[in-house]
């Protein structure tokens, strides 16, 4: 899951999909990573821990990082918050990033609409909430997804 500070988005979509794929008997390495490093070491926005929180997810622990090239050939799917993170991740890594394996998050739910998820950072504590139901949908849509591709 990447955002550009990994303190906002990401770590909702971490921690919601790490939760569903848990319920899901799913056996998922998930992880999170920003585009810009800028705060690196530092844990979530506190407004996303509380968001979560609301839901009974923890995702207090977290620590933001960087995304690497090793990412990309490590992690089997990689989901983008938002267009603008696309082209971030264009400016590190080139033409490496233009891979079936590489999407935006709402795509998975409707391809091919560019649908991003807003970056709550500069706005008010209430614009969390709908951000964290839009990336829900999004983790809800990556779960149906498998379970058509994995359904005899
Ligand atoms: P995020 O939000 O990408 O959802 O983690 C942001 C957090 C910090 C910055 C940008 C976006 N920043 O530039 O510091």
């Amino acid at each position: 899951m990447v955002c550009l500070g990994n303190i906002c988005r990401s770590p909702i979509a971490h921690g919601i999909l790490e939760k569903m794929a848990q319920e899901h008997g799913l056996n998922w390495e998930i992880d999170s990573a920003g585009t810009n490093g800028f705060h690196n070491g530092e844990h979530p926005h506190p407004h996303s821990i509380s968001v979560c929180a609301k839901h009974g997810i923890d995702i207090s622990k977290q620590v933001s990082r960087k995304i690497t090239r090793e990412d990309l050939d490590h992690y089997d799917q990689i989901f983008c918050m938002a267009r603008e993170v696309l082209v971030e991740m264009e400016g590190l890594f080139g033409s490496a990033i233009h891979q079936k394996h590489i999407r935006l998050l709402m795509d998975v739910e409707n391809p091919g609409k560019g649908e991003d998820v807003p970056d709550p950072w500069y706005g008010p504590a209430s614009g969390f909430q709908p951000v964290y139901e839009q990336i829900h949908r999004g983790c809800k849509a990556i779960i149906q997804e498998q379970k058509i591709n994995t359904t005899p």
